[in-house]
């Protein structure tokens, strides 16, 4: 039988140094899977490409994007400066302006026929108003109608609401000038077109009017 003078291995492990330990982490850190090994920093030249990329296109855009306006069809041309913008502004047909501003602002109540909905909206087509006195009919759309109005012998009592500027559709004079000039053009109506200048001249006469009732309008000539 030895004396159990040396430690038995199996029983008594010997204290692990610094060293030990830290190679025993190394060996088990070393085992598993190093996700960050397949990263790459992305190369240099990559990086230069990009940039130089994006800022191409910001340029490019800056240049040739004519200001993201609507206007702008030819893609080299440049917006007007202020003083040319007159000159510049592509002319739009008052009759194809017109006939949008009608399918979006008016079909719903006068019907894209024009012949209205009766006994709630009284038709345009044939109508003695829209062939009368533009200066009644400019009224009518900025301000709206109120009350009894007689259109073809017919007697209607509703309300239509302005349209004009600062109401709730806000149109412009020029598309205010469109829409009459297209009612009056179409459904057989065969009225003369009316202005910008002259919706304008109406709208700084007669201000923010509240609705028009068709006795008032009578006096308008
Ligand atoms: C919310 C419904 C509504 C909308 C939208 C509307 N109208 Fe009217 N409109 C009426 C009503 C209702 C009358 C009759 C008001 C009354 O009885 O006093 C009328 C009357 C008129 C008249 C005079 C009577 C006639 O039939 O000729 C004209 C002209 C007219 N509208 C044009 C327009 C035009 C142009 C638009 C679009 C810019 C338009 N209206 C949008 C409801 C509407």
């Amino acid at each position: 039988m030895s004396t159990p003078s040396q430690p038995d291995p199996r029983v008594d492990q010997p204290a692990m140094t610094d060293e030990t330990l830290l190679s025993v982490h190394e060996k088990m850190l070393g085992q598993q899977p190093d996700e960050k090994a397949r990263y790459r920093l992305l190369p240099l030249n990559l990086l230069f490409l990009f940039s130089g990329l994006i800022f191409f296109g910001g340029t490019y855009l800056g240049r040739y994007a004519g200001h993201f306006s609507p206007k702008i069809f030819n893609e080299n041309a440049h917006p007007p400066k202020a003083g040319e913008a007159a000159a510049a502004a592509p002319a739009v047909d008052p009759l194809v302006l017109g006939k949008s501003v009608y399918a979006t602002v008016c079909a719903t109540c006068h019907q894209p026929t024009g012949l209205g909905l009766p006994p709630a909206f009284p038709p345009l087509a044939g109508s003695e108003w829209v062939a009368g006195s533009e200066d009644r009919m400019i009224r009518i759309v900025l301000h709206g109608l109120l009350g009894p109005v007689k259109v073809k012998g017919v007697e209607f009592n509703g309300a239509m609401p302005p349209a004009g500027p600062g109401s709730g559709f806000n149109l412009s004079a020029e598309k205010v000038a469109a829409v009459l000039t297209y009612v009056r053009h179409e459904y057989g109506n065969g009225a003369s077109a009316v202005t910008a200048a002259k919706v304008a001249e109406v709208r700084s006469a007669t201000g923010n009017h509240a609705p028009w009732t068709a006795a008032e309008l009578e006096k308008v000539p």
